[in-house]
């Protein structure tokens, strides 16, 4: 379940992007398109979205790798922080969400730069080899599977590069003792537990508030 966002955050949200983000023809595109073939709402917010952005402008970027597509949403964000000759490799289990992803893509303007690979994430990932590297790895797909993508990403992400996990917070459920029967709670604590002995990567958690509710990245980078 998205965790549910209070009226506050998201003014709080809304009033921000209204000096920092412009108004998007393509990204407005995406979500509406998403939204009339049925897709659930559970794409990152605007402001998530050109973070990620930033970020892989800050790194220089010129190859980024996602982890679930949904309508594509954040992978416009993604793929517009890369130069001409930039790639973006993105990978989802669902037909339909491929479908109308790359329409949105198309759409964007995006379609030279955006490779969808339908499927399993996880052996789509096993198949890539590990050069050359990648600068940037967004995963933000099934959660109980978010451990085998880190370390996926740990074998295909160049050192300084950067590796993004969505929905680590969870209305703090990751942190409730109380929740054991969720998947994706454990999913999240298993990539957790994991990382405190992980030497391949330094890595935070920024949990965050606004029209996506109370949740949050982890941010790792490859040492
Ligand atoms: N990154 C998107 C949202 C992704 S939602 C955005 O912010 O715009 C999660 C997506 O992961 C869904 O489309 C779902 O179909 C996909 N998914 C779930 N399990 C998967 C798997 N095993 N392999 C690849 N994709 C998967
Ligand atoms: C869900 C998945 C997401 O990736 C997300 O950002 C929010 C919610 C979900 O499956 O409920
Ligand atoms: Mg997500």
């Amino acid at each position: 379940m998205p965790p549910e966002p209070n009226p506050e955050w998201i003014r709080s949200d809304l009033y921000h992007n209204s000096f920092l983000i412009a108004r998007d023809d393509a990204l407005e595109h995406a979500r509406k398109n998403s939204d009339s073939q049925g897709l659930p709402e559970i794409a990152v917010s605007a402001a998530q979205g050109k973070l990620l952005n930033l970020n892989a402008r800050s790194i220089g970027a010129k190859r980024i790798l996602e982890v679930g597509t949904l309508g594509g949403y954040s992978t416009i964000w993604l793929a517009r922080a890369l130069p001409e000759d930039g790639e973006l490799v993105t990978f989802e289990l669902s037909e339909k969400h491929a479908k109308v992803a790359q329409e949105n893509i198309d759409y964007a303007g995006l379609t030279s730069k955006v490779k969808i690979v339908l499927g399993p994430a996880a052996e789509s990932l096993k198949k890539l080899s590990s050069e050359p590297k990648w600068d940037l790895v967004f995963i933000d797909a099934d959660k109980p599977s978010n451990l085998t993508y880190l370390l996926e990403a740990e074998r295909l992400v160049r050192k300084g590069g950067v590796i993004i996990v969505d929905n680590v917070v969870r209305q703090g459920r990751v942190a409730d003792p109380d929740v054991n029967d969720d998947n994706n709670i454990i999913g999240v604590r298993k990539l957790l537990e994991h990382l405190k002995t992980d030497k391949n990567v330094d890595a935070t958690t920024i949990a965050t508030v606004g029209e996506k509710g109370y949740d949050g990245f982890l941010y790792a980078v490859r040492l």
